[in-house]
């Protein structure tokens, strides 16, 4: 078979996820004496206690499929959030949004616009339905250039992409900047604001809130994966306007996410506690993560997320420093893949973590 001739270019063009070591691939082939995965923006407090009860209830009826519309949980959003629950979509994750709205959006040679360095999940999906995706480059802050993005819209154009907070920069788009953009963008071109990491940013004072900024071409979509620590769950969520909604549900899994992610997300709303524990861990991290780096002299950008971005000479450098890091126990992420090879993401961990991070630097250095 010639998967070359048979498969069409833009799969045959998409480079394979390359994934970072799992800790037991740390532990073969290190042997190291502790292990601190700092790689992929995951919450290191674990999720709230809620959840395990909430997920063990849910095996009484996992012989039955999913609620194909998550109703418990797309009211429970609703309410939270001021919105009606046909205005929420629930997927497998924020990627299956992702994808949902790649397969439903795009007509044949229609674009979407967005930076060169954001998350790569949208690059991913975009590609697998041939989308064409025009990268505008960061600023010299590593922020969106909004003006940038603006000018670049055209006929062909159906979508922005924005992550705001951006991952790996985990810079944000102001209150001005989204509001210039949602105002400049035309009503036929959707913005999609991805915020992942919303929870992290909510505090901050000009963050825009896309939901204070309801428009009928703009598409939010949120998380359980990140603070309220379900990544391994797959769970997340559109808002957008309901008729928009019932195109979207169409293109999606009719059982997707599973009955356990339903529960566990609901659990995970209810308990605030853990969430601002969570956040609060966070912020605390980061600023002795400031510190620590000015000391040492090492770059970085200043973060609205749960991770931040060091910023090295080269992409040499930042490949020996995750390689001889990863000898040492401490898993970081290369961003070569979301446009910058010369930086290295490091997730806020524990404080015994980024303790386990900070001595290790300091040592191969
Ligand atoms: C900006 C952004 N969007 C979406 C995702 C994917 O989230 P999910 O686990 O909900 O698919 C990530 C995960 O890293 C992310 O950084």
């Amino acid at each position: 078979m010639d998967l070359k001739k048979l498969l069409p270019k833009n799969i045959l063009d998409l480079k394979p996820y390359v994934a970072g070591k799992t800790i037991a691939e740390v532990i073969q082939e290190f042997k190291p004496d502790r292990i601190s995965k700092l790689a992929s923006n995951e919450n290191r407090l674990g999720c709230s206690p809620l959840v395990k009860e909430a997920v063990i209830k849910s095996l009484r009826d996992i012989q039955d499929y999913p609620d194909p519309v998550s109703r418990v949980l797309r009211q429970k959003i609703a309410e939270i959030n001021g919105i009606k629950d046909n205005e929420i979509l629930i997927a497998a994750g924020s990627e299956s949004v992702l994808s949902i709205l790649c397969r439903v959006l795009f007509k044949s040679g229609e674009q979407a616009i967005t930076a060169d360095a954001t998350f790569v999940g949208f690059f991913v999906q975009a590609g697998v339905k041939g989308v064409d995706v025009v990268k505008i480059p960061i600023t010299e802050q590593y922020a969106f250039d909004v003006k940038s993005i603006v000018r670049s819209v055209n006929e062909n154009t159906k979508a922005i992409y924005l992550a705001n907070p951006n991952n790996p920069t985990s810079t944000y788009l102001t209150k001005d900047e989204y509001q210039f953009l949602i105002d400049e963008i035309p009503p036929n071109v959707f913005v999609i604001v991805d915020e992942a990491y919303y929870e992290y940013a909510r505090h901050i004072i000009d963050y825009p809130h896309a939901l204070d900024y309801r428009k009928e071409n703009v598409i939010v979509l949120r998380t359980f994966s990140k603070a309220y620590g379900l990544a391994g769950f797959r769970i997340g969520y559109a808002i957008a306007e309901s008729h928009l909604i019932t195109q979207l549900m169409k293109a999606k899994l009719t059982f997707e996410p599973t009955t356990p992610a339903q529960f566990a997300a609901l659990a995970a709303l209810e308990d605030s506690t853990f969430l601002q524990k969570s956040v609060d861990m966070v912020e605390k991290e980061k600023d002795k993560l400031y510190l620590f780096f000015d000391n040492i002299g090492i770059n970085y950008v200043r973060s609205a997320t749960n991770s931040v971005l060091m910023v090295l000479g080269n992409e040499d450098e930042a490949m020996q420093i995750t390689n001889k890091m990863l000898k040492e126990g401490v898993i970081l992420r290369r961003v070569n893949a979301f446009g910058l090879p010369h930086c290295i993401r490091v997730t806020i961990g524990t404080p015994d973590e980024m303790d386990h991070f900070k001595e290790s630097l300091k040592q191969i250095r």
